[in-house]
């Protein structure tokens, strides 16, 4: 397997990650190997049902929708899919294969909460359903590393009406897989499992909130959060929730694994803005992944014209972090 080492221009894991977790991690890390023992026939099991082929490949790959123009070149897909954040399969970028363990079929999608009808979705059902096509997007990480990338999915806003939401429902939440028997990450206590993030209604309406189930002309792998994600372009990334289980409409602000874990270090809004930075480093620039070049950041990672509208009259919420 290709290893991506840690670079010089990476931020110590004692900056990118809260600061209470990263100190705690020893000790989480011997306890995990006397849980993982314990979860070994669960395990086996899963194992067998995450090695099926997946049953989308032939859907890939799908037109491209020319409106998302780049100005900059694809990263390489073999750095790209070698370089991740998942925390339920470990803590650096290098899980590509332990996520292999998670079994991505059969795979269902609740849609619930303030909606005419709550419903569960197969996710092979949804996949004929939705108009599924190809985009272009940067993708810039709080920790000052971005990429660029050809993701397949369809518009966020295809759920959004297939959900049906009432019109007080505000916010939506956003629910990861929990499976402790197959994701190492989920047995570490400290974090608040499962993986949670949340935008408002009108931000998943926005045409750029796109469901990813593909990139590079091929089904998702399970390390960039096969069968579902979310991608966000102009939010930093851990926004992009993957691997999603559950979506409910909702008039409460929902919290996210990470603004409950360290909310003085990551919110719910979380635009890309040079100009503010996190409190332990600087936004202004980011490493480009594919060329290790150091490029200026963009506010809403370049895409003000679509979302810049989404904020009037909010200037008072922290809407940078
Ligand atoms: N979703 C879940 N469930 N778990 C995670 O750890 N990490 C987030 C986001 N979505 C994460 C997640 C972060 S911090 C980033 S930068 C992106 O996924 C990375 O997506 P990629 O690995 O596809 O590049």
């Amino acid at each position: 397997m290709h290893v991506i080492r840690r670079r010089g221009w990476e931020i110590p894991e004692s900056q990118a990650t809260p600061e209470h977790i990263y100190l705690n991690r020893r000790t989480l890390l011997a306890g995990a190997g006397a849980l993982a023992a314990s979860a070994l026939p669960g395990l086996a099991h899963a194992q067998r049902v995450a090695d099926l082929p997946d049953p989308s490949v032939s859907l890939y790959p799908v037109k491209r929708n020319e409106k998302y123009a780049l100005d900059r070149e694809l990263t390489p897909e073999k750095i790209v899919t070698n370089y991740n954040n998942f925390y339920e399969f470990g803590f650096d970028k290098d899980i590509a294969r332990a996520a292999q363990a998670l079994p991505i079929r059969p795979w269902t999608v609740k849609l619930d909460g303030m909606v005419e009808k709550e419903m569960t979705v197969d996710i092979d059902d949804l996949l004929r359903r939705m108009p599924l096509e190809e985009r272009l997007y940067r993708m810039r990480c709080v920790e000052a590393w971005s990429m660029a990338v050809p993701w397949s999915g369809f518009p966020m806003a295809k759920l959004v009406e297939l959900a049906k939401p009432l019109s007080s429902a505000k916010y939506v939440r956003m629910e990861t897989f929990l499976n402790r028997a197959v994701a190492p990450g989920q047995r570490m206590p400290l974090y608040p499992w499962p993986y949670i993030e949340g935008m408002t209604v009108a931000e998943a309406m926005n045409d750029l909130a796109f469901m990813v189930t593909g990139i590079y002309g091929k089904p998702a792998p399970k390390q960039h959060g096969a069968p579902l994600r979310i991608v966000m372009p102009w939010k930093y990334g851990f926004k992009s929730i993957k691997s999603i289980v559950r979506i409910t409409f909702t008039d409460k602000r929902p919290v996210g694994l990470w603004e409950e874990a360290q909310g003085r270090e990551y919110g719910f809004w979380a635009n890309v803005n040079p100009k503010v930075d996190h409190p332990r480093w600087s936004q202004a620039t980011e490493e480009d992944i594919g060329t290790g070049q150091r490029r200026p950041t963009l506010l809403f990672n370049g895409y003000g014209e679509f979302v810049a509208d989404l904020y009037k009259g909010l200037e008072n919420e922290p809407l940078y972090m």
